[in-house]
């Protein structure tokens, strides 16, 4: 495997091309649905870190032209996703504009976050980088999700998935890590899983 997986599409990149999704990591959302029941017609969802926007799909087409998705990047999404049930802000997430824009669209019933720093091939640097986005998905979900709202957040293992889970705790009825079978073999990626945010 190595760097080959990364050179030939795989398994997962072909069934994504052939489904119509921008990116494979959209498996890694719908194993996470399937298992949790994150998505169901009529929700409003915050997709943080959305482009090129397989998730960004993967959400519009289970809504069906119900609810919204809300979709955040530094990036746009990929010139096909599309729906009338979709707001995409182009701009950085720390930015408290973005903030405020996210959040006259809310309240959300599902925040989802896949945002990754460019990485520098230092796994202390990308970690710590990783972890203040992660800390910031979270300011989102607690600020913006519903009572009973639902949150997922990628994580590089190794930054701090213990304390962060310790605040999910106290934000959310259940919290735990969970890695989809999609993420690579090799990626040290891992997503964090809020249930039932509680009420004030
Ligand atoms: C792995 S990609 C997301 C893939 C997406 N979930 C999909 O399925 O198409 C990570 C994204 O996080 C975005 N990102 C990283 N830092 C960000 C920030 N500070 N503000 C907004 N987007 C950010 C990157 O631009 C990149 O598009």
């Amino acid at each position: 495997m190595g760097a080959n997986s990364y050179e030939k599409p795989d398994y997962w990149s072909k069934k994504a091309f052939q489904e119509g999704y921008p990116a494979r990591s959209v498996y890694k959302l719908k194993e996470m649905d399937e298992k949790f029941a994150l998505v169901r017609k009529g929700i409003r969802a915050l997709d943080l870190g959305a482009a090129p926007g397989s998730w960004t799909t993967y959400l519009l087409r289970k809504l069906d032209g119900t609810g919204r998705v809300t979709a955040i990047d530094l990036s746009p999404l990929a010139k096909d996703v599309k729906g009338d049930n979709l707001s995409f802000f182009q701009g950085d997430l720390y930015a408290p504009a973005i903030r405020a824009s996210a959040a006259e669209l809310g309240p959300y019933d599902l925040v989802v976050c896949d945002a990754a720093p460019a990485t520098t091939g230092n796994r202390t640097v990308d970690t710590a980088r990783s972890s203040g986005l992660v800390e910031l998905a979270l300011v989102y979900a607690e600020g913006l999700l519903v009572s009973g709202g639902n949150f997922v957040v990628k994580v590089f293992q190794g930054g701090g998935e213990q304390e962060i889970l310790k605040k999910m705790r106290a934000l959310f009825a259940t919290a735990r890590g969970f890695k989809p079978e999609a993420c690579r073999a090799e990626s040290f990626e891992t997503y964090l899983i809020g249930l039932g945010k509680k009420g004030n």
